[in-house]
Parts: C-alpha cells; structure tokens; sequence
C-alpha cells in the first residue's frame, strides 16, 4: 500500500477488504496508475479497490488480462498456498464455514453441500442447488435427479467418482424455488475458488440456473446449448498449467425426469463433451 494512505483510508481499506474476505472474495488489484492521481488529488473513497467479479464473461476475459501487467494482487487467497487441490478445496471448505452469509441460511437449510468428486477431475457438472435429499445428505445430486445424471456419466464411459459435481449455490432453497440473484451471487464466488483449484478441462453446466449464472448470459437454453464457450472462473489467471475450462450446457436432469423425449438432445451435448476429452462413446444413451 502507498505510505502516503491517510490513517482514515487506511482503515477504511482494511474494513472494505476483510469485508469481500467474508464474502469469500479475496483477489483485488490495484491499478499503478491510480496510486500517483490518487496522491495528486484529495483521498477519494476506497473505489479502486475492485473485486474481479465479472470476469467470466468470455468477451470481457481477454481485456482483464491483457491488462494483468498493471495489476497487482493485494490479499491472497488462503488455498493459494495449499500443497495441492485436496488441501486447497479444503481450505476453501474451512473459509465456507458454517455460512450465514446470505439468507438462504435461515431458511430451512439442515447442511452446506459443498461439492463431491475427484480434485483433479477434468470433467465438472455444475446444478442449481440442493435439493431435499442432497441438503439431508450433504451431497449434490443424490436424489432422483442424480440417478440420472449417475446414468449420464456412466454413459460416458466414465464414474461418478472421475468427476466433481457442485452447485451455483450450496444451500437449498426453500421449496426447491429458484436460487435468488443475490443468493447467487454470494455463493458463487466459492464455486469459482472451487474450479480455479480443480482446473477441469470442461464444465457441464446442468440446466438455465447453472448456465446463466456461470456464463453472465440471459438467454433460452436452445442458444446456450450445441457449442463450447472458454471459462475462466473470475478471480483465476491464465498460467502455463491452466488456461481456463471449456464449458458446455446441457438440460438439467430434473428437467430430463419430467420431458425425456429431450433426453437425446441432451445425450448430443454430452457427446461433445465426450469428443473434446476423448472419450468412447457407448453405444447405448443414458436411460
Ligand atoms: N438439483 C440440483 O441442481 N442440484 C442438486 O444437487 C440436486 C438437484
């Protein structure tokens, strides 16, 4: 931090940033240039302090690193330290904590579902949220649906235990109801934490929910689905290991329960996903 700082700013930073840390936000960057206008001028609010929260808009991506020179990360993530991503996703467990950091908390919630599968998956589904059976058993996708999406993977060729599956948010909703913007919002950034350590190859966002929120996008799930749009979680950098997922959309399998005439549809996504990993495709969709 500059030394010129007022006492006051300062305090004022710190208060903004352990803020955003409970949030669950941790990168910020300050730009070289603001620092010497910031001396010149009268001490403004703590504004230049900006959480990178929308970076996963693929058209505004490129832009955020090309810029990444004149950026310098002030507050580490706890798991950046981590030896590996067991560690590091546990970390970012421990950061969770026991979250009342949105209302869905008080709302019923017997758990946090925080995520299940293989760190060092290549392939990642990403749901809405928890429904009954997964907030009785802390685990996504357990119930109906989840047998499905179980019938999905193996299709693949693959186990469920090969891939980790998460949820937009980690608490379930009262009713089943759709997660609230702001709900998402506060949960996501651990998701993105979630992906940045796992670094899959492709993430099969499950249903409009999952699509929407992790795309940034508004639009029907016939123009989301059929194509691979280039992910990089917000808050993660391109490096020489991992230069971001690809991201496919798919029905959600609660969606497939109730119309399975769109199972083959679905089965059509999955098979790209297949391709792009080289993965065998079985001669038999999912039933
Ligand atoms: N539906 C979801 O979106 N996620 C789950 O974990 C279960 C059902």
């Amino acid at each position: 931090m500059p030394n010129s700082l007022s006492p006051e700013l300062r305090r004022a930073l710190g208060e903004r940033l352990r803020y955003y840390n409970e949030l669950g936000i941790y990168d910020f960057y300050r730009r070289e240039g603001n620092e010497s206008r910031q001396r010149d001028s009268e001490p403004s609010q703590p504004a230049l302090l900006q959480p990178e929260l929308r970076e996963e808009m693929p058209a505004r991506k490129s832009a955020a690193v090309a810029e990444d020179n004149i950026f310098e990360v002030i507050t580490p993530k706890p798991e950046s330290a981590a030896a590996d991503p067991v560690a590091a996703l546990k970390l970012i467990r421990e950061d969770l904590g026991d979250c009342t950091r949105c209302k869905l908390h008080k709302q019923g919630r017997k758990q946090i579902v925080f995520g299940v599968g293989n760190p060092r998956a290549e392939l990642m589904f990403v749901g809405e949220g928890p429904g009954a059976d997964e907030d009785v058993q802390g685990e996504p996708f357990v119930g109906r649906a989840g047998q499905l999406l179980n019938n999905m993977i193996k299709a693949m060729g693959i186990r469920r235990e090969d891939v980790y599956i998460a949820n937009i948010v980690k608490c379930r909703p009262p009713g089943n109801r759709t997660p609230e913007r702001d709900e998402c919002e506060t949960c996501s950034p651990f998701l993105m934490r979630q992906i940045a350590v796992i670094q899959p190859k492709v993430i099969v966002a499950l249903g409009a929910v999952a699509a929407k929120n992790l795309l940034a996008v508004n639009a029907p799930m016939a123009e989301l689905r059929g194509r691979f749009y280039d992910f990089m979680p917000a808050g993660a950098r391109a490096d020489l290991t991992w230069q971001g997922a690809k991201l496919a959309v798919t029905y959600h399998p609660a969606f497939l329960l109730r119309d399975p005439r769109q199972k083959g549809e679905a089965w059509k996504d999955l098979q790209m996903v297949m391709k792009y990993l080289g993965l065998k495709p079985l001669a038999k969709p999912p039933e």
